[in-house]
């Protein structure tokens, strides 16, 4: 058991996702409930190093449930990416009298944590904080449930006027490296297909739908791309049925940061605060480390290391779900 954490400090990084205030609230009065005094950290990395630190009360975050983004700001920290700014990261910790750390972010965010704790022998807590879902060992991060609800409102809209110009329509979704948003959009929005980094056999499927004669028993088609910067995304995609069939009227529609932002769902406020009191839960039993994620409603800690591997596999009976759903 290591020292007694009498102070947490708390900061948000990467991507902002909505429920990461409702995460922050938590967090906080959790920790205040505990007897435990809260640094809020602004900007993430960029902050700590700069010291953008002050305490929070419980009032610090009232009204802040129901609201997208993030109080605390969030930044990609390139300074906190090199040893010296390793370093002052840690050095602020100390002259504020931080004994931990709690990091609600992604991938690039959980790793920054890490670093900390291998280098410093510092203890942190990661919160899983993305729209893309990509971190293994918790079925659902942060903000995943809203930008994936907000994608099938964009596409319900879409198909309107794809439908009404009997257009095929390529929507290109965030998810950097990983599919889930594309491939639970698609079959929430009725698309005709997905394309996600996963599946390695991407091309062949867009020739399989475009064989399969997508006008034959349809007016419309909408394919959901995964934003890719390998292969272009959707631009490519449609690039290529153009060229290949110019008889198909074709339209692109990316939907970018909108799906970042918004009123976080039911969802994504009770994971996002069940996630922060299980934070300060996790540091009272002496958890050091660890990413608290949720698999099957029961709260987990899985090893930071473990969680960023981007190796959080897609179940492939989605993609057979959709497969046979679109025919
Ligand atoms: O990590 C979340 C994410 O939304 C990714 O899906 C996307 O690739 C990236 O952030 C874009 O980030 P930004 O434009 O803020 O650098």
């Amino acid at each position: 058991m290591g020292k007694q954490i009498k102070t947490v400090g708390v900061l948000t990084s990467g991507g902002d996702a909505p429920g990461m205030n409702a995460c922050i609230r938590a967090v906080t009065r959790a920790a205040i409930f505990n007897g435990i005094k809260v640094m809020g950290i602004y900007r993430g990395y960029e902050g700590l190093i700069n010291g953008e630190i002050k305490e929070f009360t419980s009032e610090s975050v009232s009204n802040t449930v129901q609201r997208g983004g993030t109080i605390l700001k969030t930044a990609r920290s390139k300074e906190f990416m090199t040893e010296e700014g390793l370093k002052k990261a840690y050095d602020n910790l100390q002259a504020f009298g931080i004994d931990a750390l709690i990091v609600i972010g992604g991938n690039g965010s959980l790793t920054g944590a890490q670093r900390l704790a291998r280098e410093f022998d510092y203890p942190v807590i990661g919160l899983p904080g993305t729209i893309d879902n990509d971190l293994y060992g918790t079925d659902s991060t942060i903000g995943y449930d809203t930008a994936l609800n907000t994608i099938v409102d964009c596409v319900d809209k879409i198909r309107d006027t794809a439908t009404s110009h009997d257009r095929i329509f390529f929507v290109e979704v965030m998810g950097r490296d990983a599919g889930f948003l594309a491939q639970n959009s698609a079959i929430a929005a009725g698309a005709e297909a997905a394309i996600i980094p996963e599946d390695q056999t991407d091309v062949d499927q867009l020739e399989q739908f475009i064989s399969r004669g997508f006008r034959k028993s349809k007016n419309s088609s909408i394919v959901i791309v995964s934003e890719s910067p390998k292969d272009g995304g959707a631009m490519y995609y449609a690039e290529r049925v153009r060229k290949e069939y110019p008889q198909y009227d074709v339209r692109v529609t990316i939907l970018g940061h909108l799906q970042r932002g918004g009123t976080p769902t039911a969802f994504d406020r009770i994971l996002a605060s069940r996630l922060g009191y299980a934070s300060i839960e996790a540091l009272k039993e002496g958890q050091r480390n660890v990413m608290v994620g949720i698999h099957d409603d029961e709260i987990v800690y899985v090893p930071i290391d473990r969680a960023v591997k981007k190796d959080k596999p897609i179940d492939r009976e989605l993609i057979n779900v959709l497969g046979v759903l679109s025919i």
